[in-house]
């Protein structure tokens, strides 16, 4: 069983969308694994990190123009949390570049806020854009 295992509760119906959303699942568990192991190697932590901070960027920036695009009513707090998160995910990454530990707190944020962000915030996105004609 995988720290984060995808489950179809996670998915807003959208397979475009899902497809970004399982992708950072499987980096989370990705992090997990090499930071359970006897001896992590800091490199390969360092490139999920930094890969997890390049595509969730990508993600939101592509969330936010479709909602910019249909004029999403809920945008403005939306965004808040986005900014929120990359806030976060980038003190992480430069925490662990000044040579920290990575530890299970830090995962346990990621997989509580995907959780949480993606069966709240970004399901309740989802008739509003399938609505407009996005699958
Ligand atoms: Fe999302
Ligand atoms: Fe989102």
């Amino acid at each position: 069983m995988s720290y984060m295992p995808w489950s179809e509760a996670l998915s807003v119906g959208l397979e475009s969308v899902d497809e970004q959303h399982r992708w950072l699942v499987d980096a989370t568990n990705r992090l997990h694994a090499e930071l359970v192991k006897a001896t992590p190697d800091r490199a390969v932590m360092g490139r999920i990190i930094e890969g997890l901070m390049d595509y969730t960027m990508n993600h939101f920036i592509m969330e936010e123009e479709l909602f910019e695009r249909y004029a999403y009513p809920e945008t403005a707090a939306h965004k808040a949390q986005h900014d929120h998160f990359t806030a976060q995910v980038m003190d992480t990454l430069v925490r662990f570049e000044d040579g920290e530990d990575v530890g299970q707190a830090t995962l346990d944020f990621l997989k509580n806020w995907l959780i949480e962000h993606i069966m709240r915030t970004d399901k309740a996105y989802a008739p509003f854009l399938a609505a407009h004609g996005i699958v």
